[in-house]
């Protein structure tokens, strides 16, 4: 099972400066909860991003995948160069967390989406990439002052 998860403005806005364009608390708690433990993929600029979030401390997932198209090791992570053939090969259940470009190339493998909505108005440089979300059905929103949660599954609407 392929789960993609990312919050994302209005706009479909998703990074700034190799961050995240706000700062959510409740979305980063779900987030947390959602991902905690869990064997995730992700590109080489979001490992970067979370390291320098974390400083010292471990990054809070199981197994981690780091895909990158440069041939670097990583000490907490296992490198992927071909990010198509290990999903089109994965028996994993595993979350895809970013940033755009793994995003997009993990899109047409996605089984179950988990889209945080934020409210307001944000700028940024890294927008998520357009898709169709007519072949995913929704299953579970719900909304506060601050986000909306949209889970989506495979399948018709
Ligand atoms: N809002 C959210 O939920 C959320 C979540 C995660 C990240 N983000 C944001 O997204 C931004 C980062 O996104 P990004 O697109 O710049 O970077 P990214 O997706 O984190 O990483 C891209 C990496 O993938 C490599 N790559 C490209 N094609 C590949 C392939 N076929 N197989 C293996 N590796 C491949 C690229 O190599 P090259 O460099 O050689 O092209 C690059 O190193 C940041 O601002 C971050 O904060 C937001």
């Amino acid at each position: 099972m392929i789960n993609l998860i990312w919050a994302m403005s209005e706009t479909w806005l998703i990074g700034k400066d190799n961050k995240i364009p706000w700062h959510v608390k409740e979305d980063l708690l779900y987030y947390k909860e959602k991902t905690k433990g869990q064997t995730v993929l992700m590109g080489e600029n979001t490992y970067y991003s979370l390291k320098g979030y974390y400083k010292d401390r471990p990054l809070p997932y199981g197994k981690i995948y780091v895909a990158t198209l440069n041939d670097i090791d990583f000490l907490d992570a296992i490198r992927v160069n071909d990010v198509v053939t290990f999903l089109k090969d994965n028996k994993e259940d595993l979350f895809v967390v970013g940033g755009a470009t793994i995003y997009k190339l993990a899109l047409p493998y996605a089984d179950k989406l988990y889209i945080s909505l934020i409210k307001g108005n944000y700028e940024g440089d890294t927008y998520f990439p357009k898709f169709d979300l007519n072949s995913f059905k929704l299953i579970n929103k719900n909304e506060t002052a601050k986000v909306t949660y949209l889970i989506y599954e495979r399948g018709n609407k």
